[in-house]
C-alpha cells in the first residue's frame, strides 16, 4: 500500500492488480467484446490505457457520451481522448444523449423549468447516460460493459447501501452481483480495487493534464454520498488501507450471499420503451421522468 514505487514498477504494479481482479472474479474473458465507457475524466483514462495493455484492442469498443450542458463539455478533453483511442488503435464512438436516448441534460432542464418542476438534473443525466450505454453495448454486439469506478466508489456505494439498508443493490455492488434481464449487457469494473490518487498519478504519468470541471449542475448540499465520501477519506488518512478492506471484507463476506439473489425472475418490461423496469413498475423510470417533463406524451 504505503510503498514507494518507481514509474515502471507503479504502472506495473497497476496493472497486476487490475488483471487479478479480472481473473478472480472471471470479469472478462479473454475472446470477449467490451465496450468501454469513458468519460474524459482521470478515471476513464486509466481505465481506457489499461484496458489497452491487458486485453485485445481489437476486442475493445470506446463511448463518451456528450451530455449536453453548456459550458461543461469540454472540446479539448475529447480531442485527447479520441487521439488517444486512435492511438491505442480502439474504435470510438461519440454520441449526445440526443443521439441516443432522445433528450440532452440542457433540454430535460429547459422542459422541467417551463413546467415548473423541481427534479435534480443528475437523476435525468444519471438514468439517461446508463439506458445509452447499455443501448450501444446491445447494439455493437458486446459481451461486457466496463466502467471506471475506482475503489473509492465501491467502498462508498457499499457503506450507502448498508446505511439505507438497501440489501438488493448492495449485492449489485458485488462482482459477482445478479444480472436481472437479458436487456442488460453485463457491467463490470476493472478499477474497483485502485484508488482514486492512483488513478490520477496513472494518468498524469500517460500524459493526461486535464483539471476536473464542475458540471454546473452540481447540488452543493451534502449528500448522504457526500458525506460519506469525506468520512472514508478521513479514515483513509488516519489508517491507511481502510477502504480496501472494507471493500475486500463485504466482496469475501457476500461471495456466497449473492447467489440467492440468483433466482429472482427477470425484470419486467416498461410499457411504453420496452427496456428492463424495476419489479413494482409498469413505467420504467426513463420514460417516467421523459413523461413528467413533456418530452414524450
Ligand atoms: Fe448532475 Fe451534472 S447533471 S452533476
Ligand atoms: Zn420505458
Amino acid at each position: 500500500m504505503n510503498r514507494a514505487l518507481c514509474r515502471k514498477c507503479f504502472i506495473d504494479n497497476i496493472l497486476e492488480r487490475v488483471e487479478s481482479e479480472i481473473k478472480k472474479y472471471n470479469l472478462i474473458k479473454p475472446n470477449e467484446c467490451v465496450l468501454l465507457a469513458i468519460s474524459g475524466g482521470k478515471d476513464s483514462f486509466t481505465l481506457l490505457d489499461v484496458m489497452a495493455k491487458i486485453h485485445n484492442p481489437n476486442k475493445l469498443i470506446a463511448l463518451t457520451l456528450i451530455e449536453g450542458i453548456e459550458g461543461y463539455n469540454r472540446a479539448d478533453v475529447l480531442e485527447f481522448m479520441k487521439s488517444k483511442t486512435r492511438e491505442l488503435g480502439i474504435d470510438h464512438i461519440v454520441l449526445t444523449l440526443k443521439e441516443a436516448v432522445g433528450a440532452t441534460v440542457d433540454e430535460f432542464v429547459k422542459n422541467m423549468m417551463l413546467r415548473n418542476i423541481r427534479i435534480p438534473p443528475c437523476t435525468y443525466c444519471g438514468i439517461a447516460r446508463r439506458r445509452a450505454i447499455n443501448k450501444v453495448a446491445r447494439e455493437q454486439n458486446a459481451d461486457k460493459v466496463a466502467t471506471a469506478h475506482v475503489l473509492d466508489d465501491e467502498a462508498q456505494t457499499y457503506v450507502m447501501n448498508i446505511l439505507r439498508g438497501d440489501i438488493t443493490r448492495l449485492v449489485q455492488v458485488h462482482p459477482r452481483g445478479p444480472w436481472l434481464s437479458k436487456l442488460f449487457v453485463r457491467k463490470v469494473k476493472p478499477l474497483r480495487k485502485i484508488y482514486e490518487r492512483e488513478t490520477a498519478l496513472y494518468a498524469y504519468f500517460h500524459g493526461y493534464k486535464f483539471q476536473e470541471r464542475e458540471c454546473p449542475y452540481i447540488i452543493h448540499i451534502p449528500t448522504l454520498r457526500a458525506r460519506i465520501r469525506d468520512y472514508l477519506y478521513r479514515l483513509e488518512l488516519e489508517k491507511p488501507g481502510s477502504l480496501l478492506n472494507l471493500v475486500e471484507s463485504l466482496d469475501e463476506a457476500l461471495n456466497e450471499y449473492v447467489k440467492k439473489y440468483y433466482e429472482l425472475p427477470e425484470l419486467p418490461r416498461c410499457k411504453i420503451c420496452g427496456e428492463p423496469t424495476s419489479y413494482n413498475r409498469e413505467i420504467c423510470k426513463f420514460c417516467e421522468l421523459l413523461m413528467s417533463v413533456g418530452l414524450i406524451k
